[in-house]
This record gives structure tokens, sequence and C-alpha cells, in this order.
């Protein structure tokens, strides 16, 4: 690599030794593969801190099961269920985004960062502030605030290990050579549950035809952003801050088998894959043990089985949210943050019934333009700016809420 970055790239012949790690959004997709992982390792791992949003009873449970000495739950109302399930446990109850932030701020040799939403990143930049090392799953945190997020973990030497499978792809093959040799990085998508639908049948998508991703097994939020493609925009501005990648320099390419999760193009032309079975549990296990490995928990890969992997480029016309993401990456400022915003409003609209799945990239557009005319696109400098423009923008997206579902009918 020829300058400092974050984003840990050594790999020194190192036996893995015994780690304390922290889960944030433990009780979350990312977070209990995570504990998976842990469990099937005994002596390896030494649980710290966990932690959730409003789930008292599961985190509880899993705050049990690893041992954890600290459990954080962020809605304050949730406390007193939390200190009855732990009660005898000798494990310390704490409650409030606060208590989230603190778990962070504990000691410890791997933070696990796997809230979904922008609700991670106060805690995500307290643990970088800390300089521990951070496995990200949160990539809203880089989209929210991604200058922020690297000069933060640049100013306390902390590391950064991409768990999202792209990236964590996109890691591995960056090992194989110098960073100024790098002409171009892919990204690959599977193409989510409508890659083949006309643009017109997906205007009577439902919730529960989005939350049947093909290939993945992940959270609602993220789930939906794949089905919309919006995920692979928002994976698009975090290779952009993780590797310091011009954007023009990221490519997308649809993948529907999953089995390729990213790529690294040399300037001698060669490409280098990473390949694996599609679960998280495999990106998950290395960011553990970096820059050790150890045994996986997916299944192993078959490839003769799979047969045939196939790719395409991405439809932008059917899939416009990837097109938003890009110009929000190339129009800088904080425009991914308005968009990010914009998006996490949209889903959780859509998901209540109130959007139809075709207009939630029309309400993430809506948003920038207003956005933007209002002056909110600046660019965060704090956590509390990052913040503000987060909450100004989502006021923004449920004003023009109506006008845009209305445009389903
Ligand atoms: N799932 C995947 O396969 C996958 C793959 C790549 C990247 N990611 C990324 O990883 C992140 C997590 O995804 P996920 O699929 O695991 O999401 P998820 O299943 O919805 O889990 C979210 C977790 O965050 C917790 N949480 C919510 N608000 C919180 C708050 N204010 N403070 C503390 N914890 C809070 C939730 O707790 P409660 O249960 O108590 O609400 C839950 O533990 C997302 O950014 C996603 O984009 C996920």
């Amino acid at each position: 690599m020829d300058t400092y970055s974050p984003v840990a790239h050594a790999q020194p012949d190192e036996a893995p030794a015994e780690r304390r790690v922290t889960i944030l959004g433990a009780t979350g997709s990312i977070g209990t593969s995570t504990a998976d992982v842990v469990k099937h390792e005994p002596g390896l791992y030494r649980v710290e801190a966990v932690a959730s949003g409003g789930n008292a009873v599961e985190l509880a449970r899993l705050a049990r099961e690893l041992d954890a000495r600290f459990a954080a739950i962020a809605d304050p109302g949730a406390y007193q269920d939390l200190k009855a399930a732990l009660a005898g446990s000798g494990i310390e109850p704490a409650a409030g985004p606060a208590a989230v932030v603190e778990a962070a701020r504990r000691p410890a040799d791997l933070i696990m960062a796997a809230i979904s939403g922008a609700n991670g990143l106060a805690p995500t930049l307290a643990a970088l502030d800390q300089g521990s090392t951070v496995a990200l799953a949160n990539k809203e945190c880089l989209v929210c605030a991604g200058h922020l997020f690297m000069r933060t973990a640049a100013a306390a030497g902390a590391t950064v290990l991409p768990v999202d499978s792209e990236h964590n792809a996109i890691f591995q093959a960056l090992g194989a050579g110098r960073r100024g040799d790098v002409k171009r990085i892919i990204l690959t998508a599977s193409g989510g549950p409508f890659r083949t639908w006309a643009r017109e049948a997906m205007r009577a998508v439902t919730p529960a035809q989005a939350l049947k991703h093909p290939n993945w097994s992940m959270g609602p939020k993220v789930t939906i952003d794949s089905a919309t493609l919006m995920n692979k925009g928002l994976e698009l501005i975090e290779a952009h801050h993780l590797f310091e990648m011009p954007e023009s320099q990221i490519d997308v390419l649809v993948h529907p088998q999953s089995i390729i999760h990213g790529m690294v193009e040399f300037r001698d032309g060669s490409v280098v894959a990473q390949l694996g079975s599609p679960d998280m549990r495999t990106p998950i296990a290395h960011c553990l043990a970096w820059p050790a490995r150890i045994d996986g928990r997916a299944a192993q890969l078959d490839l003769a089985r799979i047969g045939t992997l196939s790719f395409e480029a991405p439809d932008l016309a059917r899939f416009p949210a990837l097109a938003l993401a890009r110009a929000a990456l190339q129009a800088a400022g904080g425009a991914t943050t308005v968009l990010n915003a914009a998006n996490e409003v949209a889903v959780a609209e859509f998901l209540n019934g109130r959007l139809g799945f075709a207009e939630i990239p029309g309400l993430v557009e809506a948003t920038l333009e207003a956005a933007g005319r209002r002056g909110l696109t600046r660019e965060p400098g704090s956590v509390d700016e990052a913040l503000r423009v987060d909450h100004d923008s989502r006021l923004l997206a449920r004003e023009l809420l109506p006008e845009i579902a209305a445009k389903a009918f």
C-alpha cells in the first residue's frame, strides 16, 4: 500500500491467540452469525460486550450463552426486562444509546460493528476513536459519514476489517499486488429476487416477495436494499471510502450465483477473485481470525455441483437506485448522507405498506433534489453534524412521502 490506510492490509504469519470480542448488533443476522463462529472456536474468543436495539430477551439469552461481561440495549424502556433476564448471571446490564457507545468503548481486541442503519454511526466511531480493530458490517456508517469515519480511524490508528462479503473479497484480493497497480475493483451483485422482472411487474411487489432473497439470509433492511440494488449502491460508496478508490474505478457486475464476491483487476490484466459459498460466516470468520485463519462454518464450495457461473451488466433503467448512489458519490459533500437517510425511510415505509416497491428510488431521488435546494448536502464534519443531516433528511423524506407514494396509483 502506498500511503497509510486504516483498512488493514498486512498479513503477518501469526497464530491466532485468545481475543476479546464485542458484538454490536448482536441479536441481528450478522450478530448471530458472529456468535455462531465464536461458539465453534472454544478457547479462542472471549466476549466482552454485546449490544442491541430493543430485543432484551434475545440479548440476554445471547449474553448468557456467550458469557459476556456487559450487555447494552439502546431502548431505555427495555432496561428492566434486560436486568430481569440477566439476574444472577453476573453480566452487567445497561440501557440507552450512551450504553451502546460504552459497549463499543470497552477494551476489546475486535469490535464487530453490525448494527443496521445510521444508528450504528456513533458507537462505531466511538470504537474507532479508541484505536480499536473494527470488523465493519454496518455499511451505512460509511455512506452516512465516510470521510469522517476514515479520518477518525486514521487519526486513532484504528484498523478496519471489511465484513461485507464483497469488500471482504476485495480486501483479500488486494493482497495479491500493490495498491498502485490496481486498475479497478469489481463488486458483484446477485441481482436480487427481481433481476429478471419487467419494470411494470415490479410495481406490485409485496414486502413478503422482496424479503425473499435468492441466495443470502440477511436482516430485513439489507434484504430490501438488495432487491432494489440500492445495496450495491451503498457498497459502491463503502468501497470508495474503504479502499480510497475513485468511483470511476469501481464497477458493478451482476452474478446471480453469488459465488464470486469481488474481484480486483491489476494493470497487467490479471483479475484476482475471491470465491465462497454465499454465507456471511466466511467473511466473519476471516475478520475474527485475521491475519490468521480459523475453520469456516459455511458449506464447502462445490463448483462441480454449481456448474455454471454467469454474469451480466446491471440494468440501471429497471434498478435506478444504483445510478442514484453513484450520482450521490460523484456529487460529494453530504449527498450520500441524504441518500442513506432517505433510503432508510423509504425501506421502512415500504415494509409498513405505505410506499410501493418501485417508488423507493423515487423517494430517495426527490429527497436528494429537495435537500440540495435547502442546502442540506454539506459534508458532515462531526458525528453530531452527520446525525443532524441524517435527521433533517429523514424529515424531508417523510414530508415528500405522500406525493411520491401517490405515484403508484
Ligand atoms: N445480514 C447480512 O448478511 C449482511 C451482509 C452484509 C452487510 N450487512 C450489514 O450489516 C448490518 C447489520 O445487518 P443485519 O442484516 O445483521 O441487520 P439485522 O438483522 O436487522 O440486525 C440489526 C441489529 O442492530 C441492532 N440495533 C438496531 N438499532 C440499534 C441501536 N440503536 N443500537 C444498538 N443496536 C441496534 C438490532 O437489535 P434488535 O434486534 O434489538 O432490534 C440487531 O441486533 C447492516 O448495516 C447491513 O447492511 C449485513
